[in-house]
């Protein structure tokens, strides 16, 4: 049966108003698509509503004032946390990617606890969908990683959860988004993780990598945006770029470098469960390894990464 996003949203809406009734509720706004949905839903479902935006400090470059500005255009008030140390502190030394995932999903919910007690609030309203809970290891399914806004919630928590979109799939919320009148740049934008660069930082997290990171990332999407734009390749489900914990050897100038290794990872997708590598044109891949090579004086080596999902995941952790 076909997907009736008119009929969804009017069921959604009904349950968050029997979930949340007359309490306060806080909605963690990370700036995707599934967050800035359920928000859109929950505002015209429950009148005590607060947003909330965790600045983790493991962000896209200018990610935090992009989500702002789309926050300001669909009326939501939005109160941003500065976290970015406290994340940093707590993943300091921390290599295995499960503990990684548990650390942050742990520090989400304790900073919405901080801020639910001050006004009060019972609910905590999260755009997780269906391949969240199912990758965590729902029902009868293997864990193949606890996604931070399910498996990696802390066994106790204060707020009750509320999850509007718990049944649907990426496809599905960006129909209801279209629905909902959420801007274009909004339901259309690439799928991003809660733990953010943290799973794409491969193993330990420093400040330096993630400043490498942020940098190489933004001129992976700039050059694919660009491409797909000029129609030299079609626009991937998921594209961007990850950083390996080795170095490698090479040439900078006549002299001998040993500097890191930055992956670039794009795959066409309908739902984030499956994917094929997207066969980017290499001219394009040219592009990026010059620029992030030349740019980035940390870098000295870009790989693409050709695995499809399985057996490989979208996220390196
Ligand atoms: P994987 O890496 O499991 O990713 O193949 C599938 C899709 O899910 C996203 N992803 C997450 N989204 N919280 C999220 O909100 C998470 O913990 C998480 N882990 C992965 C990933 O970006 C891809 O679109």
């Amino acid at each position: 049966m076909s997907f009736n996003a008119e009929k969804f949203i009017e069921e959604a809406k009904r349950y968050i108003k029997d979930t949340v009734g007359k309490e306060k509720a806080i909605i963690a706004l990370s700036g995707g698509v599934d967050s800035f949905t359920a928000a859109a839903l929950a505002a015209h479902a429950t009148p005590n509503l607060f947003a909330i935006f965790v600045d983790t400090g493991l962000m896209r470059k200018g990610e935090r004032a992009k989500v702002c500005e789309a926050a300001k255009k669909v009326d939501i008030n939005l109160k941003v946390i500065d976290a970015g140390k406290k994340f940093l502190t707590s993943l300091r030394n921390v290599t295995d990617p499960e503990q990684k995932r548990k650390i942050i999903g742990e520090l989400f919910i304790r900073i919405f606890e901080e801020e639910a007690k001050k006004d009060n609030v019972a609910y905590l309203i999260q755009g997780t969908i269906a391949p969240d809970w199912i990758e965590s290891g729902g029902g009868t399914r293997d864990k193949i990683k606890s996604h931070h806004n399910v498996g990696g919630l802390p066994e106790k928590m204060h707020l009750k959860l509320c999850e509007p979109l718990r049944e649907i799939y990426k496809h599905e919320v960006r129909e209801v988004a279209k629905k909902l009148g959420l801007p274009d740049y909004i339901y259309s934008r690439q799928p991003f993780p809660g733990p953010a660069l943290a799973v794409r930082i491969v193993g330990e997290i420093t400040e330096e990598k993630i400043k490498i990171l942020q940098d190489a990332g933004e001129i992976a999407e700039e050059e694919i945006e660009s491409a797909a734009k000029r129609n030299e390749i079609e626009l991937p489900w998921q594209y961007f770029a990850a950083l390996l914990p080795t170095k490698a050897v090479g040439v900078r100038g006549d002299e001998r470098a040993y500097q890191y290794i930055v992956v670039i990872r794009a795959v066409r997708s309908l739902d984030g469960m499956t994917a094929n590598f997207s066969q980017i044109d290499w001219k394009v891949l040219q592009k990026i390894s010059t620029r992030i090579t030349n740019e980035i004086r940390e870098v000295g080596r870009v790989v693409y990464d050709i695995t499809n999902k399985p057996p490989g995941t979208i996220e390196f952790e």
